[in-house]
């Protein structure tokens, strides 16, 4: 949970692991905005590490998925695999980490909406081509959720085991308010990676969300 003052304190991942870590920031509002104003060498609030990260075994092949800003979250398990990944992104200016995903991945497919950069069309398209022609283990995958619900779906039609990182709206981080929860799992202390089959059991997952004052919003 990284926050400033005068501004509310706001969930990022690491998009760099070890002594020296990193966030990347997307600018989407004001609480992002006012990260985005930071100068080198200031100071930022950080709270945390919680939850769970993706459960990386020995003797998995694993693919990597990432869309738009969950690129960065996905970076340190590319870094730590080495895995072939698939980055998803609206265009080719909105790729994000291009070169650190280069450096890391053993094989690396792009694809972009409208076709500027890489294969055209979505990550899960994508993924599909690749699934056709290697044998992966386990997909590990970050992006909005609309990516996330197709992907999921294609694992299960598939019978292959996938680990999402989730996305809701959240202000304790610690598992304390329930305003994270879906379906009883809270996406702050038991996530944000879920297992496919607990996504399952997600009756919420790319149907509705909860805004800041917990009205449900649809995601549909
Ligand atoms: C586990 C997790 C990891 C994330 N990692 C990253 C990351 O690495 N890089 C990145 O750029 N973004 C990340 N985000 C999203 C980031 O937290 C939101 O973009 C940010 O909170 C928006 O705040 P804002 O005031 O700028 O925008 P607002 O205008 O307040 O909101 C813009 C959007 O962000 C969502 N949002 C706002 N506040 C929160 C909050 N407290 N918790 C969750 N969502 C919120 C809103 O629902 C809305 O859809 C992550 C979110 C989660 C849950
Ligand atoms: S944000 Fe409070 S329980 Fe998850």
């Amino acid at each position: 949970m990284v926050w400033e003052p005068g501004m509310q304190e706001i969930p990022m991942s690491l998009s760099k692991t070890g002594r020296i870590k990193s966030i990347t920031v997307k600018r989407v509002g004001p609480d992002t905005s006012r990260l985005h104003e930071l100068s080198i060498g200031d100071e930022i609030r950080v709270r945390g590490p919680y939850g769970r990260g993706y459960d990386i075994r020995e003797g998995v092949e694993y693919l990597v998925v990432g869309g738009g800003v969950g690129t960065a979250s996905v970076l340190p398990a590319i870094k730590e695999t080495g895995a072939d990944t698939v980055i998803g992104a609206r265009s080719e200016r909105d790729i994000i980490l291009k070169d650190r995903v280069m450096k890391y991945a053993r094989g690396i497919w792009f694809s972009t909406d409208d076709g500027s950069f890489g294969f055209r069309g979505n990550a899960v398209q994508l993924m599909r081509e690749r699934l056709s022609e290697k044998r992966y283990g386990c997909v590990l995958a970050c992006g909005p959720e609309i990516m996330l619900y197709h992907l999921h779906s294609a694992c299960v039609e598939l019978g292959l085991d996938c680990q999402l990182s989730l996305e809701r709206h959240m202000k304790c981080g610690a598992g304390l308010c329930g305003c994270c929860v879906m379906d009883g799992q809270r996406v702050c202390r038991d996530g944000p990676v879920f297992t496919r089959d607990q996504v399952s059991a997600m009756r919420d997952f790319g149907a509705s969300k909860r805004d800041e004052c917990g009205r449900a919003v649809s995601l549909r």
